[in-house]
């Protein structure tokens, strides 16, 4: 039977805000309806700023709390959408679990497998739903290109890079994502391998090499005619570079987050006969292929004969495949998607973020499991510490022993900073 359910937001700080205007958007498509009954923030000023943004976009002003006991006290509710920061999702989330209240939980599940496992043996016992909030693999081109990998049109997948380079010495977004319990390359790199694992699937072995390069940061503020800068001192790396094994293939992630001047973004699927590259999320440039023909093999010089055949154009593909290639839901949301889209930063951001919600309320309300689960959401970070571990070891690790908590070493401190093992 179908019902409107109940939601509570734990965690209104930058995302947890965002997430209003991802149930803003689900109201405004049609597509479902669900109440958000409350919002809890242990900062009472970020709750009531949540609550103010929840009654002008959402008619309705939630309750507002400063801690989730006492949410839990006063408000019934179904599901919670966890929007604080990862060293606490699993504190918040495994009571939930247990009593059966469904949750989706922001990206990275957890800084570790042992957090991981806790939410998921949680969710077992209670029978609600656990769901991670992963907003990139949504993006329409995302889609498009898993669906054009999966085709085969230019054969079979051979190597895939990612590369992110940027950062400078800012202090990246928060001061806890340069800590050890929840740094950065968790916080980033978990998008980044949930889309490897989107595209292929999980890989056997992983081989990585992290670094910290930067030990001190700013964060700056405008004060009156001059830039104010405060420096923090970073324990989490901000460096790494990670191969992951698929059999004959590879796909490659190299992230420097440290770097001042000019950044370098990239996503591209190299396949037998020519390559995919891929936009980054939320700036709705269309998705390029390239397929070199031997003419354009023959006419290299001796110094582009390593540097590709052919530039990548536009795929293109017609209005009824269009209608294959994305859901129901993709196509209410990004109406006349067909590669690409026009809109603005916060509004592909909302309608994003829409979308993971739908997925996992529809499976609250009706049953079924929504697409990143909280076993996807275990695999992505996985993957990044796959890599930490590597580096750690300074050998190739498998994802197995990863998961089945064979190797743990790198994990070891931020497991007992989290509680998730004793500290003697
Ligand atoms: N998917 C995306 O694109 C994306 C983007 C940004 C952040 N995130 C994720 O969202 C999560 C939050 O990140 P953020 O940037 O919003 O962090 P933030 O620090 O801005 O907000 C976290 C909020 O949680 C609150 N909080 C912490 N512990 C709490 C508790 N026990 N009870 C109640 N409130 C508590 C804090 O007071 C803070 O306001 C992280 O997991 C982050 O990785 C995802």
């Amino acid at each position: 039977m179908s019902y409107t359910p109940r939601l509570l937001l734990v965690g209104c700080g930058l995302m947890g805000k965002r997430h209003i205007g991802g149930i803003y958007e689900i109201r405004k498509s049609g597509l479902f309806q669900a109440r958000l009954v409350g919002v809890v923030d242990a900062i009472p000023e970020r709750a009531s700023e949540a609550a103010q943004l929840a009654e002008k976009m959402l008619g309705e002003r939630p309750m507002q709390f400063s801690s989730l006991h006492e949410a839990e006290r006063a408000a019934e509710f179904e599901a919670a959408d966890i929007c604080t920061d990862p060293a606490t999702h699993h504190k918040i989330a495994q009571p939930l679990l247990e009593r059966g209240v469904s949750c989706i939980v922001e990206k990275p599940l957890s800084p570790t497998v042992r957090g991981c496992k806790l939410m998921l043996d949680a969710a077992n016992r209670g029978g609600g739903i656990l769901a991670l909030a992963e907003n990139y693999r949504r993006d329409p081109a995302n889609r498009l290109a898993k669906w054009m990998i999966e085709g085969g049109e230019l054969g079979g997948w051979l190597a895939a890079a990612q590369i992110v380079v940027g950062g400078g010495d800012n202090v990246l977004l928060t001061p806890w994502r340069h800590k050890k319990s929840g740094g950065i390359l968790i916080d980033l790199c978990c998008h980044y391998t949930d889309i490897f694992l989107y595209y292929f699937g999980p890989p056997s072995g992983v081989q990585g090499s992290s670094a910290l390069l930067r030990r001190t940061r700013y964060e700056r503020r405008v004060r009156g005619d001059s830039v104010e800068k405060t420096s923090l001192e970073a324990e989490a790396e901000d460096f790494l570079s990670a191969c992951y094994f698929y059999g004959g293939a590879v796909a490659t992630l190299f992230v420097n987050l440290a770097a001042s001047g000019e950044g370098i973004w990239r996503r591209t699927v190299y396949l037998e006969e020519g390559s995919i590259d891929v936009p980054m999320e939320r700036t709705g440039e269309p998705v390029k292929t390239s397929r070199p023909s031997d003419s354009d093999y023959l006419t290299l010089r001796p110094h582009t004969v390593f540097t590709g055949q052919r530039t990548g154009t536009p795929y293109s593909l017609s209005p009824s495949t269009a209608a294959e290639v994305y859901d129901k839901e993709t196509r209410a949301l990004f109406p006349g998607l067909i590669n690409g889209y026009k809109m603005d930063f916060w509004e592909v951001d909302r309608k994003l973020i829409a979308l993971e919600l739908l997925d996992f309320l529809r499976c609250v309300v009706d049953g079924g499991r929504p697409e990143t689960g909280g076993f996807e959401g275990m695999l992505s970070v996985a993957m990044v510490l796959a890599a930490l571990e590597s580096s750690h070891l300074g050998r190739t690790v498998s994802l197995d022993g990863i998961l089945e908590l064979k190797t743990e070493r790198y994990q070891e401190r931020i497991n007992k900073e989290l509680g998730l093992v004793s500290d003697k």
